[in-house]
């Protein structure tokens, strides 16, 4: 018997199709739809590749199966499908024996290459569904998260015409947050941030990427100074030539940061940090993905520079106080301040002030003495990305004391700040330089600027000083975030949490949950990525405690919503164990 004829099964007579037309059969736990239609005998799997509902209950005419659910239709004899957001239906095939009908059932189907071609298809057409089924059954197949995330950075960068936006930054956002996951919430949080770069990309143009100088050898040094007075002048086409130029002629990772973040800080707090915010995720986006994406997503992120607000031209950042020549004047006295620091670094004739003075005049109401404090700071050797850090906290310090007063859209001002701060902290740790410190005092201005926001300030749920019991079930928490505007209750949970000697990475995993949970908020998402990112880089517990006081705060503010993508992608995953949806709607 040739190899091909020992996979076929006997599943019924001829005569029984043809008298019903249409009947299933139970093969190997398959349950098949057999469909006598032209004089011909048709096998598929019985399952719409949809949502699951029973094909044996559809109606074929002229070849065409419908399924009666969503009215998805497909092609009998191949199975695919008129309506992509279906997918093609497993077809088996057939033969007749002697009145006998033979159904081969054994996979032909390489499922990985499926889903990987599903992917793209949700990607296209901004079908969520599609991309949580494609997630999920390449990650049971046991492929890399960083193939998926690959998938959506690339389609990002290049489908949307306005270039870098919310949706990659939620996708690298996701991504950063999968190791503190459980494993069964990291299929999820993919989920999550490919469906927004569909979204993010739907009905946008395609970019076209400018090609490089025909010289390889361009200096980098000349190409970093026509980038930034491209961008001084708005001119993205030019400014993207001058990206692609930089890394065909070799630029490492250090030097590619540096060049953008150096546009970046040119002028004050462009567009409330996000442009900043947006090139360190890009950033941590190739070293997840690979850097030889490094022109279509370095140069997706030209035009948030060369059409970003630029606060200089902000009424509140120049009335009634100038910040902006506070800045000025305190840049000028930075390359002074910078190798001060340096030298006495290399002695080791360091004399730094402490985080909580530093902290204390930033959260006060004097912008000169926040300059003025940082500039002293390098001065007495204290390396930029701590002194960085010191603003991020300050800065996070303004969303744990948040009063709930306030109009609620004032959270985002807040976490603008935080964001941005957290930002150039980062970009400080990639690749330190004398423009990058800049934006270290802008996010103090920022943190200037939003001290209305504690006015008067929300109560910080002590971290210490209890005797460590018991710590609270997570499960508490899931219940007060099911309830609105549970702001102080969750920060109190929190910090009961920590005070009861309670373990960090379930915390971490719950919340990254509770996230996960609700539908996607930007900068909600936001702010949990950076709190947790500085979470990271302390083992200072009261520095921790805070930061996640913050990000709890900003996510019972902003909670519960409807939970809609949640269903979304419940319904993927009940789909792909194999669950009935139908029966139980
Ligand atoms: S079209 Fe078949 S289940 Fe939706």
């Amino acid at each position: 018997m040739a190899k091909n004829e020992a996979r076929f099964v006997r599943v019924a007579t001829l005569q029984e199709l043809q008298s019903r037309g249409y009947m299933t059969v139970q093969i190997n736990g398959n349950t098949v739809a057999l469909f006598y239609h032209q004089d011909r005998v048709y096998a598929v799997d019985n399952r719409c590749p949809h949502m699951g509902f029973p094909l044996d209950r559809g109606t074929v005419r002229d070849g065409i199966l419908t399924c009666h659910w969503h009215h998805a239709r497909f092609d009998l004899a191949s199975g695919g499908t008129f309506d992509q957001w279906a997918d093609d239906v497993r077809k088996f095939p057939v033969e007749v024996r002697d009145g006998a009908i033979w159904v081969d059932v054994a996979p032909h189907m390489d499922v990985v290459a499926h889903q990987q071609e599903r992917l793209r298809v949700g990607l296209e057409r901004n079908i969520s569904l599609v991309i949580g089924k494609a997630v999920l059954t390449l990650m049971e197949e046991g492929r890399s998260s960083a193939e998926p995330f690959r998938a959506g950075l690339e389609f990002g960068a290049r489908y949307r015409e306005m270039g870098w936006g919310q949706g990659l930054t939620m996708l690298v956002c996701f991504m950063n947050l999968l190791p503190v996951l459980d494993g069964e919430d990291r299929p999820r949080a993919l989920f999550h941030g490919l469906a927004a770069v569909a979204q993010d990309t739907a009905g946008h143009a395609p970019r076209f990427t400018v090609p490089p100088l025909p010289d390889d050898n361009a200096d980098l040094a000349t190409l970093k100074r026509w980038f930034r007075q491209f961008i001084e002048v708005r001119d993205a086409e030019g400014a993207e030539r001058c990206i692609v130029s930089a890394v065909r002629a070799g630029a490492d990772r250090r030097q590619m940061a540096d060049m953008l973040f150096a546009a970046v800080t040119d002028h004050r707090y462009i567009s409330t940090g996000h442009p900043a915010d947006f090139t360190n995720k890009a950033l941590e986006a190739l070293d997840l993905a690979g850097w030889e994406l490094a022109e279509p997503v370095l140069t997706s992120l030209v035009r948030g520079y060369a059409d970003a607000g630029r606060m200089e031209e902000s009424n509140a950042w120049r009335y009634p106080i100038d910040l902006v020549k506070i800045l000025e004047h305190s840049f000028d006295h930075l390359p002074e301040a910078l190798e001060v620091g340096q030298v006495r670094r290399q002695n080791g004739r360091m004399a730094l002030p402490t985080r909580d003075e530093l902290v204390a005049v930033l959260l006060d109401d004097d912008p000169q003495a926040s300059a003025d404090v940082l500039l002293d700071a390098l001065r007495r050797g204290m390396a930029a990305d701590a002194l960085a850090g010191v603003v991020t906290y300050a800065a996070g310090l303004r969303i744990a004391r948040f009063h709930t007063s306030n109009e609620f859209g004032d959270w985002d001002t807040a976490l603008h700040t935080f964001t941005f701060a957290n930002a150039i902290q980062q970009g400080l740790r990639r690749a330190p330089s004398p423009e990058l410190v800049r934006g270290i005092f802008d996010a103090a201005m920022s943190v200037y600027l939003d001290r209305f926001l504690n006015i008067p300030p929300a109560r910080i749920p002590t971290l210490n000083g209890q005797r460590p019991t018991q710590p609270p079930a997570l499960s508490e928490l899931a219940a007060l975030l099911d309830r609105q505007q549970q702001v102080n209750q969750a920060a109190q949970w929190v910090a009961d949490y920590l005070a009861k000697d309670g373990a960090l990475p379930p915390l971490l995993a719950q919340m990254g949950r509770l996230l996960l949970r609700e539908d996607r908020d930007f900068h909600t998402i936001q702010a949990m990525e950076a709190a947790f990112r500085q979470v990271s880089q302390t083992d200072d517990p009261i520095l921790q405690g805070h930061f996640l006081i913050a990000a709890i705060r900003y996510l019972a503010a902003h909670s519960p919503t409807v939970r809609s993508q949640g269903q979304t992608y419940q319904i993927a995953y009940r789909l792909h164990k194999g669950e009935r949806i139908f029966e139980e709607a």
